[in-house]
């Protein structure tokens, strides 16, 4: 019997992770996460899209059907919403819970061939969200999802996790500090079984500000006009971005050999970016995602391009600029002191923002996020170990269907643990 009924959860285990820029999502069975952007277009009415495509829609979502629609300037910016701000949608942001909810039912509905499959009654869903995340977004959460199973009857039990822990079930550790770097930002959390909640770190920063000194690369280059294109910006960051292992170095390196360090980035079959004798510019890219605080960034901070904002842990204010490693140093000391040592072995990498690819032929001048972290945290005198997830995008999903999996059926939701199972029938 309980065989039988571990076959069918293995159908039904659901993941899904909301992320600032990116929401993955899909079935354990799929193996791998699928990813919509986090973004949603609500259109105007216009006899042209009405009466010539046929199109009624009010709200688009995902940004290859969005890049459809776009056509004025102006009805883009007043239009185009990107919910999740740091993680976070405020309770009475009506438009954005309309495009998590789009998100998230167009997610689901791509998967409603399961229903073919024996005993499929619906999916056991994970949610994964931002530890810090407020407590009324489990509640709103529960909302979209029941009203969601009410239109398909895809949901059967619905559950949410905080995303560090979830990268902490997938990599089964059960002692370790979770790093976890998006779009939006960066959530230091060490974790005992749990997260300890008052250690946990949560910087506003994140691929964000790669973007911000890639736009500025770009101006300095010439190309001022593709500044405000984000997906031109995030291309050329992704190909063009490296991460130096001390940034002094490498930029000493790349002046004294401008061929070695240039690149050459292609963003359309008509535009080519030639980095020609500026290569040294890629060092400045990767660099602010582990040290803003680096003087080479001052001008942009005068500028006001990269102002990271504080954040308030307890009575402490850690500021946004904060040196990667020693924001991990700090949420560790939070924790009990026998714990330390335990931690300070099992740092662990996850998200996006610490995917920087390493070209062969720069490989120890250009280094990988757990290479920089680990020399970071080593100049300080510590022997730690860091490591990183095998798919850093998917790490969070990868936690939510082990965690679909994992947590026993007849374990209902219980306010106080915040953990357990709201259910088709009992719940909705
Ligand atoms: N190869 C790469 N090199 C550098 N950055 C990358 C690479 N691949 C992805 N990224 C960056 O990772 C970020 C997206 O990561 P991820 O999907 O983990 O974020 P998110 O979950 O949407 O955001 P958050 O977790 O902050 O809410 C983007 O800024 C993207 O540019
Ligand atoms: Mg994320």
């Amino acid at each position: 019997m309980a065989a039988a009924l571990d076959a069918r959860r293995v159908v039904a285990a659901y993941g899904e992770d909301y992320g600032t820029r990116y929401f993955k999502y899909g079935p354990l069975m799929e193996r791998k996460p699928r990813i919509m952007e986090s973004v949603g277009l609500f259109l105007e009415d216009s006899p042209l899209l009405r009466e010539v495509y046929g199109i009624d829609k009010k709200l688009v979502v995902d940004y290859s059907e969005v890049m459809r629609y776009l056509g004025a300037k102006e009805m883009l910016v007043r239009n185009l919403i990107y919910p999740l701000k740091d993680g976070e949608i405020k309770r009475e942001d009506e438009r954005s819970w309309m495009v998590v909810t789009e998100l998230t039912r167009k997610g689901l509905k791509q998967f409603e061939d399961y229903k073919k499959k024996e005993g499929f009654e619906g999916f056991y869903v994970t949610a994964a969200i931002a530890a810090r995340a407020p407590e009324y977004m489990v509640e709103k959460l529960l909302e979209v999802h029941a009203k969601i199973d009410r239109e398909t009857g895809l949901v059967k039990a619905f559950t949410v996790i905080a995303q560090p822990l979830a990268v902490a079930i997938a990599e089964k550790e059960l002692t370790c500090v979770v790093v976890e770097s998006g779009h939006g930002n960066t959530q230091i959390t060490p974790i005992n079984s749990y997260p300890i909640r008052e250690a946990i770190i949560s910087l506003y920063r994140g691929g964000a500000e790669a973007d911000a000194v890639a736009a500025e690369v770009l101006k300095d280059l010439g190309y001022g006009d593709l500044a405000s294109d984000e997906k031109a910006v995030r291309r050329f960051k992704e190909e063009a971005g490296l991460v130096p292992l001390d940034l002094d170095r490498a930029v000493r390196a790349a002046r004294e050999n401008p061929q070695k360090f240039s690149c050459r980035v292609k963003l359309s079959p008509l535009l080519e970016i030639d980095l020609e004798d500026r290569g040294w510019y890629r060092f400045l890219i990767g660099e602010v995602v582990f040290n803003p605080r680096h003087e080479i960034y001052e001008s942009y901070k005068k500028r006001g391009v990269l102002n990271i904002r504080p954040t308030v842990v307890g009575d402490r204010t850690i500021e946004g600029d904060v040196p990667l490693s020693d924001a991990i140093l700090q949420s560790i000391s939070e924790t009990p002191v026998g714990i330390h040592e335990l931690l300070l072995k099992k740092v662990i990498l996850s998200g996006g923002n610490f995917q920087w690819r390493v070209p062969e032929e720069l490989k120890g001048v250009a280094v990988s996020a757990r290479e920089k972290v680990e020399h970071m945290l080593r100049a300080r005198g510590l022997s730690v170990e860091v490591r990183m997830t095998e798919d850093p995008q998917s790490s969070v999903w990868k936690g939510c269907v082990v965690w679909s999996l994992a947590l026993p059926d007849s374990y209902l939701w219980d306010e106080n643990r915040g953990e357990g199972w709201f259910k088709r029938g009992v719940h909705y």
